[in-house]
């Protein structure tokens, strides 16, 4: 296995050499490294710096990348694991080298999470992380991050298998992204509660290929109630760009108040907030002197990510602009037209052409063109 020193934030480590033509997933080399998810790890980092936490375990280290910067960059005792060997060999060469501190590990990310107790886990697996989610709850003091990258599942793409990994319905329409999260969330809640631990999501996002969740474990019945409270469902007219939202465990059966059809129901997911707008703002403050590659990008989505509105699904203004058959103005100006009639509208950040807002559709509709 060729391999090369890369820098990323202020850390250094080997990774095996990536050949920069291949599409991704990258390669086939027998360790996993992606640099286009150095923006997933910047934000680890960034994040941590906010939180108070003595230990960290990197349940799958794969180079040991994340372990070893937030060894060396948030100076947390890092857990690095994984189960392959040839990852044992790299990670325990990058321990050796740049972060001495660190402590390896060869298991299952199941076995390790069941055995022994860590402030923060962050499960960061190939595709699913379904398996893992369970043994993690009980092993997570304070939080548990958690990657996910079948999308496809997710978003309704791979329909079946969506429903099997994560027990709900999505749908794959122009918000497909928020769906999935919101999927992937409502499902990391229901492995949690069980436990009777409460969860607050810190700050959660998709981008391109992924889904990263941030969230703070509780403890107690009456917490883990509360979490449950946000459980519930997207009801999307199937004919028209209507759709509402509704908390509970079971659907209900809702008509379009636009168009009368029955609504189609998405989940149980997640309809509370993705992100608390103090955890945003303590990492804007920390990003500029955090020495990260990804600044200006992490720039740009906290912003986005703070003024997202609370809804649980976005309007796509192309999608809207087709279905009323009208040339729209500028994404801003409708947003600047929602926000003078006294509504509340936001972009989001989920996608380049989204809009959220409480306005009805008619007012909506007023302001696209
Ligand atoms: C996507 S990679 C991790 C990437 C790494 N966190 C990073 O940011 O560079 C997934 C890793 O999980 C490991 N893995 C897969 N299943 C596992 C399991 N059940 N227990 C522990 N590690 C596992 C694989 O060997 C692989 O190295
Ligand atoms: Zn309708």
């Amino acid at each position: 296995m060729e391999l090369v020193e890369i820098k990323e934030g202020k850390s250094r480590f080997l990774v095996p050499a990536q050949d920069e033509n291949l599409n991704f997933p990258p390669g086939s080399a027998p360790v996993f490294f992606n640099k286009r998810m150095e923006i997933n790890r910047d934000l680890t980092i960034l994040l941590l710096k906010c939180l108070d936490a003595e230990n960290y375990l990197d349940a799958m280290g794969a180079s040991g990348s994340r372990g070893i910067r937030v060894s060396k960059e948030c100076n947390i005792h890092a857990i690095i694991n994984d189960k392959s060997a040839e990852a044992i060999s790299l990670i325990e060469y990058n321990r050796e080298t740049y972060a001495p501190e660190a402590e390896v590990t060869q298991c299952d990310a199941n076995v390790i999470m069941s055995e022994r107790r860590f402030d923060v886990v962050d499960i960061d697996p190939f595709g699913t992380p379904a398996p893992f989610i369970d043994a993690a709850a009980g092993c997570a003091k304070k939080y548990l991050f958690i990657t996910a990258t079948d999308t496809a599942p997710l978003c309704g793409a791979h329909l079946k298998a969506g429903m099997r990994r994560y027990f709900a319905r999505p749908l794959n329409n122009e918000y497909h992204s928020e769906t999935g999260l919101r999927i992937l969330l409502g499902f990391a809640v229901r492995e949690i509660v069980k436990y009777d631990r409460g969860v607050e999501p810190l700050f959660c996002f998709a981008k391109e290929h992924f889904v990263r969740l941030h969230l703070k474990l509780t403890y107690g019945a009456g917490r883990a109630d509360k979490a449950m409270e946000n459980i519930g469902y997207i009801h999307q007219c199937p004919k028209c760009p209507y759709r509402t939202e509704q908390k509970g465990l079971l659907p209900k059966t809702l008509y379009c108040e636009e168009c009368g059809a029955p609504l189609t129901a998405v989940g149980p997911l997640w309809t509370g907030p993705v992100s608390r707008t103090d955890i945003i703002e303590q990492m804007q403050e920390m990003l500029p002197d955090s020495e990260l590659g990804t600044q200006n990008k992490i720039e740009k989505l906290l912003a986005t990510c703070k003024d997202e509105l609370e809804t649980s699904s976005f309007y796509d203004y192309h999608v809207l602009s087709r279905h009323w058959k009208v040339s729209p103005v500028a994404i801003e100006t409708v947003i600047e037209r929602l926000k003078e009639k006294g509504f509340r509208a936001s972009r989001v950040h989920y996608a380049g052409t989204g809009i959220k807002t409480d306005a009805p559709l008619s007012e909506i509709r007023e302001s696209l063109s």
